[in-house]
């Protein structure tokens, strides 16, 4: 495909929203053709099954369901929206994506990660990112950041045990797949916005 796609994944708190907002106000700047996106959602039909996924009430899911409820607005968000935007040559960035799935519901939740991959090897037919975005930061200094607020949608109210298992996840699987680059964001947000922004710079994905 034409497009580069980039895929931004991080623990609760990480920062991924701020972050995203200032990479989009420098890609203005820069005139890039891109589309900013998210999952789960970014599409109507996607949008409508992460209001399930999320839903507070739904605490009788099982991880099973969760994993492919995930992976089914997974693929109608990139028939939708993803491929589309990469065939016409834009760069595509989303909040999110299959590595999600396997810190979150391959480790945190227990499924394992084959299981996991399994699914979204079923559901998409391989369609990875070119690079993805991996803010590293503990559950714990991202929790402190966010002054411990901890209420939210059915994956937040999960408790820092939870979020600890996520980001080993994460860790595990930076460790193995040579496309995640892990991004230290001990710094100021401006700070680790300038790393992610030169990283941007030596892949080509913008100039210099
Ligand atoms: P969201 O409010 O978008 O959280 P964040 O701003 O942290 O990205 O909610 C998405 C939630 O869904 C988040 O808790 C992570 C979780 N998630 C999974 O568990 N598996 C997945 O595959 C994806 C895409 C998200």
């Amino acid at each position: 495909m034409k497009g580069f796609f980039v895929t931004f994944e991080g623990c609760e708190g990480s920062g991924k929203s701020t972050q995203l907002k200032l990479l989009a106000q420098k890609l203005d700047e820069a005139g890039v053709d891109y589309i900013l996106t998210r999952e789960p959602g970014g599409s109507p039909i996607a949008e409508r099954i992460r209001e399930i996924i999320l839903d507070g009430r739904n605490t009788a899911m099982c991880d099973e369901c969760e994993a492919l409820l995930y992976a089914a607005a997974r693929v109608q968000h990139l028939k939708e929206r993803v491929i589309p935007a990469l065939e016409a040559g834009k760069l595509v960035i989303c909040d999110r994506y299959v590595y999600s799935s396997l810190a979150y519901q391959g480790y945190a939740r227990g499924l394992g990660e084959d299981y996991v991959a399994d699914i979204n090897a079923f559901a998409l037919k391989n369609c990875p990112p070119d690079l993805t975005i991996f803010l590293n930061i503990s559950p714990e200094d991202a929790f402190e950041r966010k002054h411990g607020a901890d209420e939210g949608d059915r994956i937040e109210q999960l408790g820092l045990a939870f979020h600890k298992k996520v980001y080993e996840g994460y860790l595990a699987l930076a460790r193995r797949y040579p496309d995640i680059c892990p991004i230290d964001c001990s710094g100021t947000k401006y700070e680790t916005g300038d790393k992610i922004w030169q990283l941007f710079v030596e892949r080509g994905i913008v100039k210099g």
